[in-house]
């Protein structure tokens, strides 16, 4: 990979992208052809905040690729009592071979990096979240067979979920179409990322709306996530009432393609953002996706410290 670090899906190039999913791909056909290929390397996770399926998959991940990993919550690190990222970073460089790292402030992965002579993985920030894009887009291209032309309808928060959608969905070429309440719509800088570099690569340009009704109109998938995200706790009465139209119904899943499939990073909130009978019901991939994440990840890792190719 060109870069040192996967902090998002947009400081690759879509050959890139493509190489990581034929990777995952191969790697999941095949997972026993890669258990020495970690041998005797360590990864660190640094966790601000909760996870089942991030920490867990990439533990997973590090076993079954011959290396092994180190857990470390934030609170049990200096870090917790103000030692800073640089510092951080200029140690366990000395220690591991690579860092994972979920974070509240996007700020603090990228400073992490900067000073890491080690790759740093973003493990979600509160602006983005590369690993289950990563995995997303594995899951799309078993389904479907393809990734361009695909459309993807976004219905929920325009969080970090929706941002790495947005800028994953735009490098392969799939249709992306966002439905947010006015004051949750997503970043208007990561918005105006994807949308140039649509433009720039001939792509379908993402488009931003409002009405959930049209942006599910024929999608071949629809994707939401919770209303309330992480270290948003304080907002969630006033997310609730905002969010009100938002929920992923079986009718709204009766606007998209017969074929569609429905989406969801876990964890979730049946009720909310999504009803139990789509959640649960024949349309939803969400334990496919949360299954990609280890064979996804397993790529990324064998790729920034493996040299497989
Ligand atoms: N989807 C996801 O990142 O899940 P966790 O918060 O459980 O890691
Ligand atoms: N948007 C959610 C995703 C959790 C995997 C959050 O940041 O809490």
């Amino acid at each position: 990979m060109s870069t040192k670090d996967f902090l998002s899906l947009a400081d690759l190039d879509s050959a890139a992208v493509e190489s990581l999913l034929d990777l995952a791909a191969a790697v999941k056909r095949q997972p026993l052809e890669y258990r020495r290929s970690l041998d005797g390397k360590i990864l660190a996770l640094i966790f601000e905040k909760h996870s089942t399926r991030t920490r867990v998959s990439f533990e997973a991940a590090m076993l079954q690729l011959g290396g092994a990993s180190l857990f470390l919550g934030s609170e049990t690190l200096h870090l917790g009592r103000g030692e800073s990222m640089a510092d951080t970073a200029r140690v366990l460089s000395r220690y591991v071979d690579a860092v994972v790292a979920r974070v509240f402030s996007h700020a603090d992965v990228v400073e992490l990096a900067e000073y890491a002579t080690i790759p740093v993985i973003n493990g979600l920030s509160d602006r983005l979240h590369p690993c289950q894009a990563l995995a997303d887009l594995l899951t799309l291209r078993e389904r479907f067979g393809r990734l361009a032309g695909l459309r993807l309808a976004y219905v929920g928060d325009g969080n970090n979920v929706c941002h790495e959608l947005l800028l994953g969905g735009v490098k392969l070429g799939l249709r992306v179409s966002v439905a947010a309440p006015h004051g949750y719509w997503p970043e208007a800088s990561v918005v105006a990322g994807a949308v140039r570099e649509a433009q720039h690569a001939g792509r379908p340009i993402p488009e931003i709306g409002a009405d959930p009704g049209v942006a599910v109109e024929g999608a071949d998938a629809v994707y939401t996530d919770v209303w309330t995200s992480m270290g948003q706790e304080g907002e969630a009465e006033d997310r609730r009432k905002a969010f009100r139209d938002f929920t992923v119904t079986i009718a709204m899943m009766e606007r998209a393609q017969s074929d569609a499939v429905f989406m969801h990073c876990l964890p979730a909130h049946r009720g909310e953002e999504v009803l139990a009978e789509v959640i649960d019901g024949p349309r939803s991939v969400v334990f496919d996706q949360a299954e990609n994440r280890l064979h996804a990840q397993k790529a990324l890792l064998l790729r920034l410290l493996g040299d497989v190719s």
